[in-house]
Order: C-alpha cells, then sequence, then structure tokens
C-alpha cells in the first residue's frame, strides 16, 4: 500500500505522532497537509522523547518530510524546531517545505490571542498560535507565502497591504499595539536565507515518489472533530485535518490515496471549549487524566477527558473513509473495575440515535447511553503480543472493531514506538 493517510480519529491528540513514527519506519516520505504550530507530536524513540509542532513526525526517522500547501508556518518555530533536531543530532536536510504554504505572521498571533480576550466566556480555547486568523487571511487572499519571503521586494508590498487592514484592527478592535513595517519585513526577509534551501515543489515530489511506487506517509495534525467543515464547529480549528485534506493540501489527486488509518484512544479527550457527550462526570476524569497524562503537549492546558465514544467514532469512520483503525492508550484503563462505553445518544425528544447528528443543537444537547465492558484491573506492562492481551482487554478492542465494522490494526499499549502491537 504505498499510500497511507492518518488520521486523527476524535478531537485530537489521540497518539498520531507514535503510529506515524511507526509507519514512518517502513515510508519513503512523510507529508503534512494541514495545520501548523497548533499541532504537538510527543515521539518517544531510541529512548529519546521528541516534542515537535511544525516539522512532520518522519524527520526523527530520516524520511524526507514535507510541509504541504495546507500547512500554516510560523518560521521562527520551524527554525528553532529544526536548529533543536539538528543539535541532537537529526538531519533536517530531508525537510521539503512547499513555497504555497501561508506564514503565520506576527499579526496573526497577536489577533488569534485578542480575539479570544473579547470572545471572553464565547472563546474557542485556541492555542492561540495564530492559526485561524492565517487561515483566515488565506482565504481572504491577503495571506503571505513561504515563497513571498524569498523575494525582498514583493514581501514588503505584501506586508504593507496586509498591516495598513492589521493595524487598525489592531488598534481600533482590539485596542492592541500595532506593528512596524520595518520591524517585520526585516525580521521575515531574514529569514530567506535560512528558508530557501527547504523551499521546494511538493506537490511534484509526491507525485513522482507515488509513480516510482514509493510509501507515502499523509500524517494529519488535530483530528476529525476539529475539521473546519466536518468538525464541531466552531469549536474547531480552521483546517481540513479529514483524510480527503491530504489531496488538496499536499497538491495530488484523491485517487492517489490507498489506505486511511484512524487514529483513536481507547478513551476520548478534548481541549479547548465545545459540546462533548461522553466527558466524565466526577472524579475519575481526573483520575484519567493523570493516568494518561493528558495535559496538553503545546499549550500544557488539562485535557477534559472522557469515556470511548462510539457514535462519533462511526461518524470519523464515515467523513474520512477509514480503512482500519489504531486504538491507543489501552493501557491507561487497565486501572478501572468497569468501563462505560458511549453506544447512542439520546437526543432532546427522548430519541436514541446511533447516528452523529448532522445538527449543531441536537449535538450541544445529546447525552451518552452507556453500554458496561469489564475492565481487566491488571496492567498491560508485559503485554507484548495482542495474544497476551487479557481476555477483557481483548474483548473491549473487539468490541469496538465489530461496533465500527473496521479491522483494528495496532493497539497501543504504552508511550514508546515498541510498545504499539500490530
Ligand atoms: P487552533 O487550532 O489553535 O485555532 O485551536 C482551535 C481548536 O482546536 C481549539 O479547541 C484547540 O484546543 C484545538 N486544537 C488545535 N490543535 C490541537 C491539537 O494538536 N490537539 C488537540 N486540540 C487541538
Amino acid at each position: 500500500m504505498p499510500s497511507t493517510v492518518v488520521v486523527g480519529a476524535q478531537w485530537g491528540d489521540e497518539g498520531k505522532g507514535k503510529i506515524v513514527d511507526l509507519l514512518a519506519q517502513d515510508s519513503d516520505l512523510v507529508c503534512r497537509y494541514q495545520g501548523g504550530p497548533n499541532a504537538g507530536h510527543t515521539v518517544v524513540a531510541g529512548g529519546e522523547t521528541f516534542k515537535i509542532r511544525q516539522t512532520p513526525t518522519g524527520v526523527i526517522s530520516g524520511k524526507t518530510s514535507v510541509i504541504g500547501a495546507g500547512c500554516v508556518v510560523d518560521p521562527q518555530v520551524l527554525l528553532d524546531e529544526l536548529d533543536e533536531l539538528a543539535a541532537r543530532g537529526i538531519d533536517v536536510s530531508v525537510v521539503v517545505v512547499s513555497g504555497n504554504a501561508h506564514l503565520i505572521m506576527p499579526w496573526h498571533v497577536a489577533i488569534d490571542q485578542a480575539s479570544e480576550r473579547r470572545l471572553g466566556s464565547l472563546q474557542i480555547g485556541t492555542t492561540r498560535r495564530g492559526i485561524g486568523p492565517a487561515y483566515a487571511d488565506k482565504a481572504a487572499r491577503i495571506g503571505i507565502r513561504v515563497q513571498d519571503v524569498l523575494d525582498p521586494k514583493i514581501l514588503r508590498q505584501k506586508i504593507e497591504v496586509a498591516l495598513a487592514e492589521k493595524n487598525l484592527w489592531l488598534e481600533r478592535i482590539y485596542e492592541a499595539e500595532p506593528f512596524g513595517l520595518e520591524d517585520v519585513w526585516e525580521r521575515y526577509a531574514g529569514y530567506a536565507e535560512r528558508l530557501a534551501p527547504f523551499v521546494g515543489d511538493v506537490s511534484l515530489l509526491v507525485d513522482r515518489a507515488l509513480d516510482k511506487g514509493k510509501n507515502v506517509l499523509f500524517e494529519g495534525a488535530q483530528a476529525t472533530l476539529l475539521d473546519l467543515d466536518h468538525g464541531t464547529y466552531p469549536f474547531v480549528t480552521s483546517s481540513n485535518p479529514v483524510a480527503s485534506g491530504a489531496a488538496t493540501g499536499i497538491g495530488i489527486g484523491p485517487t492517489r490515496i490507498d489506505r486511511v488509518l484512524g487514529v483513536a484512544k481507547a478513551y476520548v479527550t478534548r481541549v479547548g471549549e465545545g459540546p462533548f457527550p461522553s466527558e466524565i462526570v466526577g472524579p475519575d476524569q481526573d483520575r484519567l487524566r493523570e493516568l494518561g497524562g493528558e495535559y496538553g503537549t503545546v499549550t500544557g492546558r488539562e485535557r477534559r477527558c472522557g469515556w470511548l465514544d462510539l457514535v462519533a467514532l462511526r461518524y470519523a469512520v464515515r467523513v474520512n473513509g477509514m480503512t482500519s483503525l489504531a486504538l491507543t492508550k489501552l493501557d491507561v484503563l487497565s486501572d478501572f473495575v468497569e468501563l462505560p462505553v458511549c453506544v447512542r445518544y439520546r437526543l432532546r425528544d427522548g430519541t436514541e440515535t446511533a447516528d452523529f447528528p448532522a445538527h449543531q443543537s441536537d449535538f450541544h444537547h445529546a447525552r451518552p447511553v452507556w453500554q458496561m465492558l469489564p475492565g481487566w484491573s491488571q496492567p498491560l506492562d508485559d503485554v507484548s503480543s495482542v495474544d497476551d492481551l487479557p481476555p477483557a482487554a481483548a474483548d473491549y478492542v473487539r468490541f469496538v472493531g465489530d461496533a465500527l465494522g473496521l479491522p483494528i490494526e495496532l493497539v497501543g499499549v504504552g508511550a514508546s514506538r515498541e510498545r504499539v502491537l500490530a
């Protein structure tokens, strides 16, 4: 299977980094197709922990690591990350950035922060890294792209046009400090020399690789329920993490994708605001957070924790055209005697549905209908194959696969690459 998309099936933080790192071992290229430094991937490899935000996970394994046109790039974050990886002995010359990817500019970060402050109790809970405002400018066609940095004259012109509007917003609407043209221009023009060696034609590179039968891995950031079009809008990110986003975000046709591997935790977490039907009420929420180490990689925020939601997961199977699933962090559930799983939603009119509600108000008011599954009450530390799983743990995995009608291809039982069972 030469081309595979790995996509988050819930609200992010499913452990995609680890799965991508594992599959990267057999891949030639690893491609990020959307998002920016709002992503936080933790990869444990060779006894070392890597936390990366902007660069594709494949960089750790020395694979050609592509940042597609569908991404937004904070040049300072990217260059700092590349410097840090290089200092730890990683070869970063494998990184290729699309000239069409949009840049996160300082006003994007300022507006993200000011706009969240202004929304107050209605805030989205963004990572405040400028993601939404950068994608908004892209859609409004006043964005600045990676390739603009390579031409100081064009760069200056575009910054001038953008600032004429952004400074008005910042000063008059958000009562924030404006940015100076010279300062921003000098800073961004200064990135040119360092960025230039990494800029390439990503669409052509990936197309040629596929023609040659190379293995290409597409690494989704964020996740299905954070998708701008198909997630729980407005509590979403501003890009398209769903699998089809890989085609547009890289610049290949959808017919080039062979398989879609969804990644879901054996439970659910969510960072930021928004409805969350299977969120745990009571002390088990804190217990699960502690056991799973559920704190944001980028922001350090506490993640909200819930039991597995099969209604939302079935929706993710549908909108991604998922062909198999990786179920991660099964070991985190080892302490619980009983495991509730949300199998249907009860709607406001008392009816029950196994389908994800199409209307936001139905979703906001949906209540979980639980099925209780027995826990296994023993650690999974010594389990080195799926055949060694305690019967109740194996049943839990089987239950999920049957409910989704999907093969469970991988099961995660620990932090390192070696703790993912095939
Ligand atoms: P933004 O992507 O920073 O605009 O944030 C929008 C929403 O997506 C917020 O609810 C964030 O918490 C969420 N989000 C963005 N990136 C991630 C991620 O990598 N993991 C989990 N949630 C994320």
